[in-house]
């Protein structure tokens, strides 16, 4: 998709604040600080559109971007960083039912994209994640996040090893950079795929 412009047009802390559902939806969800606004800003070109930080667990809210391509559009969705440590049990727990509402019952999602940062090994959150989203019949892509951060060598090698970790088509794993703009292409075709397809 070419996009044209790009506006967020709600933040939603419950799901009474969801937007109405009448376009297809995108959701972007993984660990704090595992590059998620940055890859949403960087797909659309837009750097502040969604707010990044270094400081994990920025995005508390579900953030929703409006895409607009000439004849279609859609909806991103900034899901809240899991992961983080400095949050009482209680928030962590408000977060988990505010995301899980979110994905079970959103007709308008086309597609997750789960991102891994290449340099860490998934872990049991991403693992449910995956066989989550699968049972619920929820296309899934996986973005391996900040390529740029390993050298070449070492870079294939990881990014081999997730791309056989995880359960899904080999073109559904797509390692990216936000920081080069590297996987752009790629992810962008795999997430049209899905808008297509659904
Ligand atoms: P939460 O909102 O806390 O869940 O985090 P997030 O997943 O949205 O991460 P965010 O996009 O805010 O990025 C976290 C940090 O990683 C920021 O300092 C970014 O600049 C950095 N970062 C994101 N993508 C890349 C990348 O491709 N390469 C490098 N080197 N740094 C990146
Ligand atoms: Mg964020």
């Amino acid at each position: 998709m070419k996009v044209l412009r790009a506006e967020r047009v709600a933040s939603a802390a419950r799901a009474a604040d969801f937007p109405r559902p009448d376009l297809p939806e995108v959701a972007f969800l993984g660990r704090s600080n595992v590059g998620k606004s940055s890859l949403l800003n960087r797909l659309v070109k837009r750097k502040g559109l969604a707010q990044t930080s270094n400081t994990p667990g920025k995005t508390r809210l579900l953030h929703f971007y409006r895409v607009e391509g000439g004849a279609d559009s859609l909806l991103f969705v900034d899901l809240p960083g899991y992961g983080w440590a400095r949050v009482s049990k209680a928030e962590r727990r408000r977060w988990q039912a505010l995301v899980e509402t979110y994905l079970e019952d959103r007709p308008a999602l086309r597609a997750a994209v789960l991102l891994q940062d290449v340099r860490r090994d998934p872990g049991e959150d991403e693992d449910l994640l995956i066989a989550w989203l699968a049972e619920r019949g929820i296309p899934t892509l996986v973005a391996i996040t900040k390529v740029d951060k390993l050298k070449p060598m070492r870079r294939a090698a990881r990014v081999r090893l997730l791309v056989q970790h995880f359960p899904l088509p080999k073109d559904c794993v797509i390692a990216t950079s936000s920081e080069k703009g590297l996987g752009l292409g790629e992810l962008w075709a795999a997430i049209d795929a899905c808008v297509r397809d659904g």
